[in-house]
Formats: structure tokens, C-alpha cells, sequence
């Protein structure tokens, strides 16, 4: 026999051949054992879906009409079933009509022959689609390779950025606990040299007041930073999302935004800084409230602090809040001093501040970002030109109710 230059090319393949007068096929069958395939042959589809449970072939060449149930019905079954659902079928029909080939395509079959079959086109349409279900396995291994890949990523860097936050806290908490602890040693030291003062028979006046100053200030500087660090410590806890409040309710936004302000008043009251809200009075959202309060009142408190240089500077802050379909929309912005371009990338990072010298610790932004991003499942922006203000813009999807 003369076999072909490619020959046991496909060795590693089997096709299964279903149809009740293979003797038709016998051509067929030395040919494709000629290339190496594996043949496996069923008499009716009855036949050919036990067979596929035993061993499951690469193809299936399915005849249309056979006696018992035919071939549409055979494909039916073949692509209802998880374990064979991916084998490539193609028909093989006598009738050149247009309906069967259509009705094969719609079963899920991927191509069809015509009988009297040509060896040579059968040859060249398995090839085909031998090497498309390569390809697509290929592809899915590729998929899943890059998903997993992502999900390391992503672990890897969330493990990343905790690092970075533990230790930019130990950093940030090393400064005031070093002068509380030196404040107190200076504290030691002065106690004991106030001690010998009254110990001696005629008491230095002098030399006993400098000591009392130098315990005064000591102590005083003892307290500041210890109070930092306790703020820093508590800052520190609310970067840390509380689990009890996460809970999605539905309120009044107009509302909740009219209290936080009434709750700053005292903070607002003696500045030139007016605050407008505009928000419908009815718009009620299904959301978790204590998230947005937070927001909120960071922003406002940053303006203030920040824009409104303490509170010194008068200016306009706008609140604008709307609802498009289920999506809040929530533009805050402010006339204040806005923020220098090279610091608009870093404000969302924890730590980062530009008033550490007055006790800011860099944390509410940062606490603003992950609440948006990871709790409200949100986004959020900033613009900012220096001296003419900055402008928040927050969206986040909620649950939209019309009635109270
Ligand atoms: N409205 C604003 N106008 C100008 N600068 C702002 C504004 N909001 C934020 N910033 C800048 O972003 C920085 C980071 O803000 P963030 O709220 O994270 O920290 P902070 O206010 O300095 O400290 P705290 O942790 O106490 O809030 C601020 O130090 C400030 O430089
Ligand atoms: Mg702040």
C-alpha cells in the first residue's frame, strides 16, 4: 500500500464513525486509518452514545437518517451531555438539502458532507476542525493560566500595599513616641535634680524654678505627642472597615448630608465658607450610610483644613448629587487653595499629607478611597488647579427606590 508523506500524522486522534450501513464507509475507514486515526464504528445512535461513555472520541461523524433514533436526535443528546458536549460532530447526509444542513448547524454540529463521500474533503474538514479544538484547548489553558495569574497579581499586590501601610504607621508612630519617651527621661532627670535641690540647707531659688519650667515643657511635650500617636493609633483603626456598619438601608441623601453639615457647624460656624447643597429632598438610595458620612465629612473637613487655610480663607463649597438609572453621582467641590499637581497622585495614599506639622495624619483620603472603592464598590476622582479649588467626583451603585 502506498501511504501517504504524512501518514500517522494523527495517530493520537479517534473518530467515531455513527451510522447504520458502514460498508458504505469501508473506503472511508482505510483511508483514515491510513493517517493514523483511531476508528471506532456504531451502528445507531443508540449504539454511538454508549460508545462515547467508554471512550470519548476527538470527532464524530454522524449519519442523519438511521433507523431508532436518527442522527439530529443523536447530536441532541450528545451536546445535552457535560461529558460530550465538546466534541466536534459533522454530519453526514445524503440530502443535499438546505434544511437538514441547517438544522445540524442549529443542533450544534460544526460542519457537514455530503455522501457520496470524497476521502479528500472528509481528510481536509477533520483536519480542520481537529486543529480548531486544538486551538480553542490551547486558548482555554492560555484563559485560565492569565486568570490565575491576575488573582496572584492582585493578591500579591493587596499583600503589598498592607505592608506598605504597617509600615508607614510604625513610621509615622516612631517620631512622637521618640519624644514622648525623650520628654519623659528629661522629666526623670529634672525630678531627681529638684529632689537634691531640697535636699540642700539653703535652697537655689533660681536653679529650682529652671528645673520647674523644664518640667513644665517636658510634660507638655510629652502630652502632644502622646496624643498623636493616640490619634494616629485611632485614625489608624478606621482604616479598617468596620464590619457592623456595612449594612445596605435606605435614607434620604438630602438628609444625611443636612446632618453632617449641622454636626460640623461648630467647625463652619466663625468661617467665611458657605456650603451648598444640591440634591433632590426626596431622593431616597439603598446604600450603607455610614460609609457616605465618612466620605462626607473627610471632604469637608479637608477643605476646611486644606482649601480654606483653617478656616482663614472664605470661599464656596458645592455639594451636587444626583441619581442617573442606579448610579450615584456625586460632585464635590470647593473655591479653596486646591492641591499642586505633583501631590494630586499621592493624596489617595495612606499617610500622605502636607499638614503633618499640625497633627494631619494622611489617613482620611485614604480611608475616603477604600470605602468608595472597596465597600461602595464605587469610584472616585479628582481635578484640582492650584488657587482655584479642587472637585471631587464619587459614583457608586445603589439600589433606587422612588416611594418613601
Ligand atoms: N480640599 C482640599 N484642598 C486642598 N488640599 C487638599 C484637599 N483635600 C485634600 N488635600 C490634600 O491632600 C492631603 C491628604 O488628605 P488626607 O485627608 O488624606 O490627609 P490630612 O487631611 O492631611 O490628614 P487626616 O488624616 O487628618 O485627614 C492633605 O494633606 C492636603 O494636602
Ligand atoms: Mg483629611
Amino acid at each position: 500500500m502506498n501511504l501517504p508523506d504524512n501518514s500517522l500524522k494523527f495517530q493520537d486522534y479517534t473518530i467515531l464513525i455513527i451510522d447504520d450501513n458502514p460498508t458504505n464507509l469501508n473506503v472511508l475507514v482505510d483511508y483514515l486509518e491510513e493517517y493514523g486515526f483511531e476508528i471506532m464504528i456504531a451502528k445507531s445512535g443508540e449504539m454511538g452514545l454508549k460508545r462515547v461513555k467508554v471512550t470519548k472520541p476527538n470527532i464524530i461523524l454522524l449519519d442523519v437518517m438511521m433507523p431508532g433514533i436518527d442522527g439530529f436526535e443523536t447530536c441532541r443528546q450528545l451536546k445535552a451531555d457535560e461529558n460530550t458536549k465538546d466534541i466536534p460532530i459533522i454530519f453526514m447526509t445524503a440530502l443535499d438539502s438546505v434544511e437538514d444542513k441547517v438544522t445540524g448547524f442549529e443542533l450544534g454540529a460544526v460542519d457537514y458532507v455530503t455522501k457520496p463521500i470524497e476521502q479528500k474533503e472528509v481528510l481536509a474538514r477533520i483536519n480542520t476542525h481537529l486543529n480548531i479544538q486544538d486551538l480553542t484547548y490551547k486558548l482555554n489553558h492560555k484563559i485560565e493560566e492569565l486568570t490565575l495569574t491576575r488573582k496572584e497579581l492582585v493578591q500579591s499586590e493587596k499583600m503589598a500595599s498592607l505592608g506598605r501601610l504597617v509600615a508607614g504607621f510604625a513610621h509615622e508612630l516612631n517620631t512622637p513616641l521618640g519624644v514622648a519617651i525623650g520628654s519623659a527621661s528629661t522629666l526623670q532627670i529634672e525630678t531627681k535634680r529638684i529632689n537634691e535641690i531640697m535636699e540642700q540647707e539653703e535652697v537655689d531659688v533660681d536653679e529650682l524654678l529652671s528645673s520647674l519650667d523644664s518640667v513644665d515643657k517636658s510634660s507638655n511635650l510629652a502630652l502632644s505627642n502622646l496624643e498623636r500617636a493616640a490619634n494616629l493609633v485611632t485614625s489608624f483603626k478606621r482604616t479598617a472597615i468596620d464590619q457592623t456598619s456595612d449594612e445596605f438601608i435606605s435614607f434620604k441623601v438630602k438628609e444625611l448630608v443636612d446632618n453632617i453639615i449641622n454636626l460640623l457647624h461648630n467647625h463652619f460656624k466663625t468661617t467665611a465658607i458657605e456650603i451648598l447643597v444640591d440634591c433632590s429632598k426626596e431622593l431616597i438610595i439603598t446604600s450603607i450610610p455610614g460609609a457616605l458620612e465618612q466620605i462626607i465629612t473627610n471632604l469637608l473637613m479637608n477643605s476646611l483644613i486644606h482649601g480654606f487655610n483653617e478656616g482663614l480663607d472664605s470661599g464656596t463649597i458645592s455639594i451636587n448629587i444626583k441619581l442617573v438609572g442606579e448610579i450615584l453621582h456625586l460632585e464635590y467641590s470647593d473655591t479653596g487653595k486646591g492641591i499642586a499637581q505633583e501631590n494630586l497622585e499621592k493624596i489617595f495614599e495612606p499617610f500622605f499629607t502636607t499638614n503633618r506639622a499640625n497633627g494631619g495624619s494622611g489617613l482620611g483620603m485614604y480611608i475616603c478611597y477604600n470605602l468608595i472603592t472597596n465597600q461602595l464598590k464605587g469610584d472616585i476622582n479628582c481635578e484640582s488647579t492650584s488657587g482655584k479649588g479642587s472637585i471631587f467626583k464619587i459614583d457608586f451603585p445603589t439600589i433606587l427606590k422612588n416611594e418613601i
